[in-house]
This record gives structure tokens, sequence and C-alpha cells, in this order.
């Protein structure tokens, strides 16, 4: 269709993916072959069946399984060659991708060969593949704000190529975003930007401590906010983008139908959206999906497809020169 050729066509960003969660299944089946006793299926259809969630905290529990098997600095090389080849054939420029340090050092990785691996997937990303990558290094909400503060010591203790900003992922449910708020000041004032999931699975409050108490400068989800006007004009008159992913919402269960995803009303309030996978290999999908998907349910038009592409680059922490041959 001539939607699909222009988006396969159009130069993008994507703001919002996670490491582990872009493995392809290819990858994760190598991976669930050399850890046999991780609980991963190894076989592609089981696979696909164990990525069947029946809801948020069920997609989390799954996420921790697989970012168990990601045990070296190899394996970390491994998924940015993936991922940057995905990305390369969706015709993404730029990413900054989710490194959830802690994570990774809980799962075998030292902090000096995890920055490392960073180092060097990147330079294979822009070397190999044409793509440029940022980190943004999330916190997982479980690990409570200690985990936080380790995520910050290793940001900047380490601080790889390309560290661009600060996140915060993993359940809203039962953990307060403000108890981050000592982590993200000391992020902040080392330069980092703040980008932490907010309203992802629950209402405009959350939303609202990710802006007033994190700094937020970007929001990860944000789809809460939909049922605030107040925070919608907030957002939209401090040019706060959200970064919108309608098919992890409906994966997650974060939504319970597409149709009824808030994408639509968010754009109508002004607010900037950027499209996202969020964790394209667990999801079933890839960025032009994403696209193709607006057009699909929610009639957006090619100049809007184009225009929620300039949103992004616009809200893209990557390098002006970049930024502009995107735009
Ligand atoms: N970690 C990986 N994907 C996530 C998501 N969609 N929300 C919160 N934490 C995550
Ligand atoms: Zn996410």
């Amino acid at each position: 269709s001539p939607v699909a050729a222009f988006v396969a066509a159009l130069p993008k960003v994507e703001l919002h993916l996670h490491l582990v969660g872009s493995a392809s299944l290819d990858t994760v089946l190598a991976l669930a072959h050399h850890h046999p006793d991780g609980g991963v299926p190894t076989e592609r259809e089981a696979l696909r069946r164990f990525y069947a969630f029946t809801d948020f905290p069920h997609f989390l529990n799954v996420y921790h399984r697989v970012n168990l098997l990601v045990t070296t600095a190899a394996d970390v090389v491994t998924l940015l060659d993936g991922l940057a080849g995905e990305l390369a054939a969706r015709t993404v420029r730029y990413a900054e991708v989710q490194v959830t340090a802690v994570r990774n050092r809980m799962a075998g990785i030292a902090y000096p060969e995890l920055a490392a691996a960073l180092t060097d997937g990147r330079a294979l990303a822009r070397e190999r593949h044409g793509v440029e990558l940022g980190w943004i290094f999330d916190a997982d909400a479980t690990l409570g704000p200690e985990g936080a503060e380790e995520t910050v010591d290793f940001a900047l203790g380490y601080r790889p190529e390309g560290t661009v900003g600060i996140g915060l992922g993993g359940p809203e449910v039962g953990v307060r975003r403000a108890d981050f708020a000592p982590a993200f000041d000391r992020a902040r004032a080392a330069g980092l930007h703040s980008v932490p999931h907010a309203g992802e699975t629950v209402g405009p409050d959350e939303v609202w401590a990710a802006v007033t108490a994190l700094r937020a400068e970007r929001i990860g989800h944000g789809i809460g906010a939909a049922a605030d006007p107040r925070l919608l004009d907030h957002l939209a008159e401090h040019r706060v983008p959200l970064e919108v992913s309608p098919t992890s919402n409906l994966r997650t269960g974060a939504v319970t139908a597409i149709e009824e995803h808030p994408l639509p009303v968010l754009r109508a309030a002004g607010v900037p959206v950027t499209l996202a996978t969020d964790d394209p290999g667990m999801f079933h999908t890839d960025l032009n999906a994403e696209y193709q998907l607006c057009h699909d349910v929610f009639g957006m038009t090619v100049p809007e497809l184009a225009e929620i592409a300039r949103d992004g680059a616009r809200a893209a922490f990557c390098a002006p020169d970049l930024r502009e041959r995107i735009l």
C-alpha cells in the first residue's frame, strides 16, 4: 500500500525500546539453549506461547526470566548487533536504548564489562548498520530507590559514550515515582536527561509525579494522562513528549482493546507524541508496524505520520546534526 511504502522509506528515530526486550526470537532461542535451566522455551512455537502475556505482572515476570539469560558481555554485543540490524531495516537512523544495568549485573555481567560491551556494540551499530545509538539507564522500580541509586552510580561512574538519560521502568502499582527523586536529582545534576516510564498501567497521578518530582523531559507511555485534561494541557504547554507504544499496551493488557488506545486523545490535546516499540521481540512488532497501526486503526494520514516522525526527531537527545538530517 502507499502508506506502507511511505513508512518504509521514512527516516525515523525510536526513543523507547529495551535492550533485552528487543532480542529477536532466534536470539532468545539461542540464549535459551545456552541456559536450558532458565525456564525459557528452546522451541520457537513454545517461545511464542511464552510471550502471550496474561497481564502486566506476567509480562514483567517473563521479561526478568529472559533477562537472566543475558550473562556475558558477548551476549550484550550480540543483542545490539541484532537490534541495530532490525532498526536499519526499518529506516531508523537513531535509537535510545533502555539498559537496566542493575538487572544485567544481577545476571552476572560486571559493570566494567557491561560498559565496554555497550561501547563496542554502539560502534558496531554505527559501522555495520549505519544506526546511531544512545543509552538510557533505567532503574527497575521493583528494586526500589536503592536500585535507582546503583543505576545512577553506574551511569555516572562509567558514563559509556552515548549516555543520554536516566529512566525508571518496572511496576507502577505499589511503587511511587516520587520515591526515586533523589536518584533522579543526582543524575540530572550530572547532566543526564530524565526519561521515566509513568502512566503505563495507572492513571494521571504518577504522570504528575514524573513531571513534578522527577522533572521528566519525556515520558515512557504516559497514556494514563488521557484521563486528566489539566495534565494534557501541562504536557502540551511544556512540550513534554510521550513515547507511545500501542502494541505494547495491548500485549501487556495496559489497554483492553486497540480501538480504546488513547493515542488520538493525546494528539488532539496537542501533546507531542512519538511512536515506539518498547519490547519489539516480545510483542511481535517493529516500528513500521506501529506507524501502520496508526493509519489502520486511528485513520492517521501520511502527513500526520510524517508529523509523528518529526515530533520524535525533535524529542531525541541526539546530536543536532543528526537531528537535522532526520528532520
Ligand atoms: N521493562 C521492559 N518493558 C517494560 C515496560 N513496558 N514497562 C515497564 N518496564 C519495562
Ligand atoms: Zn518500556
